[in-house]
Parts: structure tokens; sequence; C-alpha cells
């Protein structure tokens, strides 16, 4: 029998008090992250430390008793687990080795030696799976490939994935090359978290919203329904969560074509055309702007009620919509859970 909150809602039980946990749970606007990565020296290294990348995972569950733990690691993990350089520049963020010729593609490593680089990661879940209250779900992740391509492709981030849509525009068989390499070491690396103790595994795609039309169905889509069913024929017990950020009317649909268990919202999207259009295929996580977590006050509990509201006649996960923001309040934070969980 499911007992967890979580994995009661993403069974597709609806619940009196919808369970909840914040994307960037662990991170800088928490003066114990802030402490704990100076102590590892660096993001990467804290990322690569198991110890220590459990400890940060395990902060805000001591502090607000969240329904979920997600891992604590990164999306850019699994390129450099493929052989591409990877740093991060304080205060900008995230710079790889470019990927755009067929020779580049080439270099990268073999699928099956991803392992050696993301054993600690798979450490870091053993040790959360042993420490984690019996009523905590863990949450295991990874980047969809079309999100992680747009940054090895460009070596950074990009305000409108502009190289990445040149590549795929322009030489088309290294764009998809790239994606399905991506997409195999994806399915290997979420499978060795869900042997590691993952209960549920979450598909970030955060730049799904820039792929229109057909380009959405091929390299959103597509891959998350490959990693989805690959991993289903392995655990079919695990819950997938799908991210594709963005998205706006493609999230119509995108739970059935795709089989994930539950699509995760942006706070671009009302909740009550989210209610109506998406939930009505089964579980939703979202959607509060994550500014709440800056401003807070009665806007903050206002808007979490009506969330709460608009989405209380299905299975619904509370999250925000996005990560949490290293400027944010942690009393805001608290508030939020405060509202959600007391009904009013
Ligand atoms: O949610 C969690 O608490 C779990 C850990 C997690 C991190 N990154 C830690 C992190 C998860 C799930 C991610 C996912 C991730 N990483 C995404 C997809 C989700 C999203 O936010 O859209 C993306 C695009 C990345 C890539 C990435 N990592 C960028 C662009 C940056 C720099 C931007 C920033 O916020 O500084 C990171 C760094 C990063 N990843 C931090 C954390 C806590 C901040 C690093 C620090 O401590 O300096």
């Amino acid at each position: 029998m499911v007992e967890k909150t979580i994995l009661k809602a993403l069974a597709g039980e609806t619940q009196a008090v919808p369970p909840i946990w914040m994307m960037r749970q662990a991170g800088r606007y928490l003066p114990e992250y802030r402490a704990t990565r100076a102590e590892a020296g660096d993001f990467l290294s804290l990322c690569y430390n198991s110890d220590l990348a459990a400890e940060v995972t395990l902060q805000p569950i001591r502090r607000y008793g969240f329904d979920a733990a997600i891992l604590f690691a990164d999306i850019l993990l699994v390129p450099q687990a493929l052989g591409a350089d990877l740093w991060f520049v304080t205060g900008e963020g995230p710079r790889l080795s470019t990927l755009t010729s067929q020779a580049e593609l080439d270099a990268l490593k073999p699928t099956d030696a991803i392992h050696e680089t993301l054993n600690p990661i798979y450490e870091t879940v053993r040790i959360l799976s042993r420490e984690l209250p019996s009523e905590t779900t863990l949450i295991g992740f990874a980047g969809a490939p079309w999100t992680v391509a747009t940054y090895m492709i460009a070596g950074r981030g990009t305000p409108d994935q502009g190289p990445a849509h040149a590549l795929k525009d322009e030489n088309r068989a290294v764009f998809e090359g790239l994606l399905d390499r991506i997409t195999d070491a994806t399915i290997e690396y979420l499978a060795m978290q869900i042997e590691a103790g993952a209960e549920v595994v979450k598909i970030f795609d955060s730049w799904a919203g820039s792929l229109k039309g057909a380009d959405f169905d091929a390299y959103a889509l597509e891959p998350c329904r490959k990693i989805t069913a690959a991993l289903k024929a392995r655990y079919p017990h695990i819950p997938v969560i799908g991210f594709p950020r963005e998205a706006g009317e493609k999230y119509i649909g995108f739970a059935k074509a795709t089989g994930v268990d539950c699509v995760a919202l942006d706070s671009g999207v009302a909740a009550s055309w989210a209610a109506e259009h998406v939930q009505a295929d089964g579980c939703v996580q979202g959607n509060l702007a994550s500014s709440h977590m800056v401003t807070g006050g009665q806007a903050l509990v206002e808007e979490t009620r009506a969330i709460v509201e608009a989405f209380s006649k299905g299975p619904h996960i509370f999250n925000l919509g996005h990560g949490i923001t290293p400027d944010a309040d942690p009393e805001n934070v608290a508030l939020m859970i405060e509202t959600v969980r007391s009904g009013k």
C-alpha cells in the first residue's frame, strides 16, 4: 500500500492537503547551504562530495519538513560524464566546452563510461535513502536532452537557445546525434539513481518552451517519451515527473504522449486553465511564482490558496513554478508551507 503523500499523488490520489516540496529547496537562500558549500569549496565539489551533498539535501527537510527531498546534483553532470569540460563562474553560471561538429560528437565517451564520473551521485542517493525520514519521498533527476544539449552546444546558458537552434537548422545529423547520446546516457543515469534508492525521477526540460510546433514534438516530447518508456520497462513502479517548462498549450496531452505520471507546471499558466486541460489527465505539480518567496505577504498567501483551490479536485503536488532564487527569504517558505498545510 502506498503511504507517502507524494507517492499517493503520483498514483492519482486526490488529497485534502496536497503534498509539498520546492525546486532548488537546497540552495543559496539558506544560510546552512551557504556554510556547507563554503566547506566543500565550490559548487561542483559539493555535487561530487556524497556526504556533503546528502547533508545539503537534508537541510530543507530538517528546517521545513517537506514531503519530498530532491537529490542534490546538477543536470550538467551528465555532459561532464560524457567528456565535456564543465566549470561554474561565480555570479554568472555554467561554462562548458562547446560541441557543434561530428568530430566533437564522436569524441564523447561511450554511455557505459558515465558511471566512473557519476558514482559519487549514486552514493549520495544511497546515503539519503538511509537517512531520510520514513515519510519523505526521495526524488532523483536529470536534465531533458534538449535542455542539456542547449548548454553543450553553446558552452553556457543562453537567453534564447540560439546556438542550439542554429545547429538544429544547419547540421541536423549532429544535433539529433547529440540528443540521442544524451537520451541514452540519461536513461542509464536515472536507472542507477533508482537502483541506489530514488523513488521518483524528474526530467527537467527548462528550455522546452523555445521549441515550437513539430520541433517540440520531436525534441521535447519524443526524448521524454523514450526515457520514460525505457525506465518503465525496467522499473514499472517508479513514477516519472516531466517538466516541459513554458510549454504553454503544449502542456495539453504531454502526460499521455510521453507516459509520465505527473506534469510539472511553470507559473506562466493559470492554475484554473491547467486544472481543466492538464490535470484532467492525471497528477500535476506546481505552480506558485518563485518571486513570492522574495516578496511574501498577503499576496503570497492569497496566490497559494488560489492554486491549492484550483487543483483541489484532482491529484496535485504543490511546488513553485521554477526554482527558488538566492534572494528569497526563508520565512516566506515557511509561510507558504503553513498556508498549504493549514488549508486557510
Ligand atoms: O532542486 C534542487 O534543490 C536539486 C538540485 C538542483 C540544482 N540544479 C542545484 C543547483 C537541480 C534539480 C538543478 C537543475 C538544473 N541545473 C537545471 C534545471 C532546472 C532549472 O533551474 O531550470 C538547470 C538549467 C541547471 C543548470 C544550472 N545549474 C545553472 C544554469 C546554474 C547557474 C544558475 C544559478 O542558479 O546559479 C546552476 C547552478 C546550481 N545548480 C545551483 C544549485 C543549488 C547554484 C550553485 C551555487 O551554489 O552557486
